[in-house]
């Protein structure tokens, strides 16, 4: 089976760090594939700017390597990969003394084609880039400027990086790239929930018991040391990611898929949210660090060792019981956890049904389980529908757990494209619906800076666990007082 590609109008892409990782990793191999796959028009332009002095060749030199080393050698046609290098150019720019952008001006040119400017450089350089386009009159009606995280530290600072943004970008110019809404399982979420009549009846509190969501990691902190300390997985994921899975799966049917359409039901969740304060925080939530242990088949160190730091009291894991203060969710747990050096990676939702309100089976039947959806987003991404059946064969009647699996690889033959593919083709498209908007930035930090206040002034220090396992005990014990248990991802 085919996936069906609608070209995009050509575009000029400008990469700022465009020597970085995540050029490296991401950007430039996402499209490389759009590319080859026939979903560029002529002529397209790449163009990456950074510090480095390089020459557009050295430029060219870096991107064929980053493709080769980040996309399948079987998925790349050596003349597509030709194709794709001739239309890389390199300007280097010092985004804090302008020193570049008159040069960058000039290669952009006159053109009236869409203009992408990527911001693939820490926020610090936000401000200085966004000014320097405006003082060189490169915001054209047709640009966009992409952002990714982190977005602030905290509702103020990310009130302070949003407004140098938009003080040169309009609202429908501005990308926030969260890439767990590129998932293609992500979006399946909304198929499932809204291109089917089957769910939505029961998508409340009469019929849900409780939702979990998981975010399992077993890598550490890779090269992020600095990054990463100052962070803690509630704003690294929880702040963004997890929020955003949550009011997917939480949010009213929006009129349409319209941007502002969705982007308005996600809102109201993210403020529908029950404030955890100084007051409940150490009831809804729990924060861990890993200690040295097992992950990935190896022995790894602890945070604190693989940090250099022994004083470190960054959490590297984080549980939380969240409500939904609304008449759809309320009294419907969300149990949200993330961790580093986890015992697998695994990512899903779990959407935990109500038990049956009488059984007619004898209890030699076996035990009926609750039905429980689970959206898989990686490893394995599908669905499952978790039913009771009757136990195949002539024997009695006894039940059975069993799963109704949709494993997209195995039913749909297509490549799994990475989430960078899809959303750098909405921004050029000029499509929001799976960027977050200003004040969706701004209501998840208005919910999780209470938390993280109230973790600071509890003085309280993350509770250790061992790499390779689930995390902290403290986690187990959120979801198992109130008599429900964390599902496996394994
Ligand atoms: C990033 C976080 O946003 O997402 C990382 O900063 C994390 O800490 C990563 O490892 C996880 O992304 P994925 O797509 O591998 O699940």
């Amino acid at each position: 089976m085919t996936s069906q590609i609608i070209p995009v109008d050509p575009f000029d892409f400008i990469a700022f760090g465009g020597t970085g990782d995540l050029a490296e990793r991401k950007l430039l191999p996402a499209l490389f594939q759009r590319q080859q796959a026939g979903q560029f028009l002529e002529p397209t332009r790449i163009i990456g700017a950074s510090r480095s002095k390089l020459s557009t060749e050295e430029y060219r030199q870096f991107a064929r390597t980053a493709i080769t080393e980040h996309v399948r050698a079987e998925e790349i046609e050596p003349d597509e990969l030709a194709r794709f290098l001739d239309r890389l150019s390199y300007v280097s720019v010092d985004a804090k003394s302008g020193d570049g952008f008159a040069e960058l001006e000039r290669e952009i040119g006159d053109s009236d084609r869409i203009r992408v400017f990527y911001m693939a450089v820490g926020p610090a350089l936000f401000g200085a880039i966004c000014a320097k386009l405006k003082e060189h009159d490169l915001v054209s009606a047709d640009a966009r400027i992409v952002v990714e995280k982190p977005i602030g530290r905290d509702l103020a600072s990310a009130r302070a990086l949003n407004d140098q943004i938009g003080g040169v970008f309009d609202e429908h110019q501005i990308f926030r790239i969260d890439h767990y809404l590129g998932k293609e399982t992500v979006q399946n979420l909304m198929a499932l929930r809204f291109a089917n009549a089957l769910y939505e009846p029961l998508w409340n509190s009469a019929h849900i018991d409780h939702v979990q969501i998981t975010v399992a990691e077993t890598v550490g902190l890779e090269d992020r040391v600095s990054y990463y300390d100052r962070a803690g997985a509630l704003r690294d994921m929880v702040q963004n990611h997890i929020l955003q899975l949550l009011c997917l799966a939480a949010m009213e049917p929006p009129a349409s898929m319209d941007a502002d359409a969705v982007r308005d039901e996600k809102l109201k969740i993210l403020r529908s949210l029950a404030p955890i304060d100084a007051d409940n925080a150490a009831r809804l939530t729990v924060r861990g660090q890993y200690r040295a242990g097992a992950s990935a088949g190896g022995a790894v160190k602890g945070y604190q060792e693989e940090l250099g730091n022994g004083q470190s009291t960054t959490e590297t894991f984080v549980a939380i019981k969240a409500d939904i203060a609304n008449w759809r969710w309320a009294g419907v747990p969300f149990y949200l956890r993330t961790g580093k050096r986890l015992s697998a990676r695994a990512s899903e939702i779990v959407i935990a049904f109500k038990p049956i309100p009488h059984s007619i089976f004898e209890s030699g039947a076996g035990r009926v389980h609750a039905n429980q959806l689970v959206i898989r987003l990686q490893p394995d991404e599908g669905v499952k529908q978790w039913i009771m059946i009757k136990d195949p064969g002539p024997g009695g009647m006894r039940l059975r757990h069993v799963p109704l699996d949709m494993s997209f690889a195995e039913a749909f033959n297509v490549r799994n494209p990475d989430a960078y593919e899809r959303l750098l083709m909405d921004v050029v498209r000029g499509n929001q619906t799976l960027f977050m908007r200003r004040d969706e930035v701004e209501a998840a930090w208005a919910w999780i800076d209470p938390i993280l206040a109230a973790w600071e002034d509890s003085g309280r220090e993350p509770q250790a666990y061992t790499a390779g396992t689930w995390g902290p005990s403290g986690s187990v014990a959120l979801i198992e007082r109130d008599g429900r248990t964390w599902h496996d991802p394994n």
